[in-house]
């Protein structure tokens, strides 16, 4: 993969077909917190009132075309300083380096465009092996084990919080 054709912009509704191709796969929203989507209406529906109203939602592009999220949400009032950070990959497109490559672009850009955030944290289900890699090669600092902490799909999880903070060096 040229990592050089991968791009991050916000999302747009007519991003809902290619939105709709990886969230209505069960392998891709197997560790997200919304539930898998089935249908034109719902992708639209979804790109309209969370993607596009959302703080710093940018849709991962292959050549232009959507093909995941990275996302960063900070904390209302007086935690604007600290932000959660979450992010996806079309299932086609896994193994390429391309998560990787879209969460250093947003480590790049979030702390400039967000005014006071210096802190991004991330939650990951101890069994998320990908997504752990993905943190450690962007350069997060694995800070502990979070015991039952998370409710996803039905259980309530153990997880890992990695954090990354505006003055952390991206690897
Ligand atoms: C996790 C996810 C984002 C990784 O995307 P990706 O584009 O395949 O990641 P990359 O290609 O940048 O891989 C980075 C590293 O992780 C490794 N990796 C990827 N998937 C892996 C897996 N299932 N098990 C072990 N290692 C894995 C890669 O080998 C690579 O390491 P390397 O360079 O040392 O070989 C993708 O699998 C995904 O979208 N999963 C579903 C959503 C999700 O889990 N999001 C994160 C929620 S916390």
């Amino acid at each position: 993969m040229n990592l050089s054709r991968i791009s991050l912009r916000p999302f747009k509704l007519s991003d809902a077909d290619d939105f709709l191709k990886w969230a209505s796969d069960d392998k891709v929203t197997r560790y997200l917190r919304w539930n898998t989507i089935t249908s034109r209406e719902e992708a639209l529906a979804y790109i309209e009132k969370f993607a596009i109203p959302h703080p710093w939602r940018q849709s991962i592009c292959l050549d232009d075309q959507s093909i995941g999220y990275v996302s960063v949400k900070p904390e209302q009032g007086d935690d604007t300083c600290r932000a959660h950070v979450s992010y996806v990959v079309s299932a086609e497109y896994w193994g390429q380096g391309i998560a990787t490559e879209a969460l250093r672009m947003a480590m790049c850009r979030v702390f400039k465009e967000l005014s006071g955030l210096v802190r991004i944290e991330a939650l990951v289900e101890v069994e998320n092996k990908g997504s752990q890699r993905v943190l450690e090669k962007v350069g997060f600092l694995k800070e502990g084990l979070l015991r039952k902490y998370g409710y996803c799909k039905g259980e309530i999880r153990d997880m890992f919080i990695y954090s990354f903070l505006s003055t952390d060096k991206i690897m």
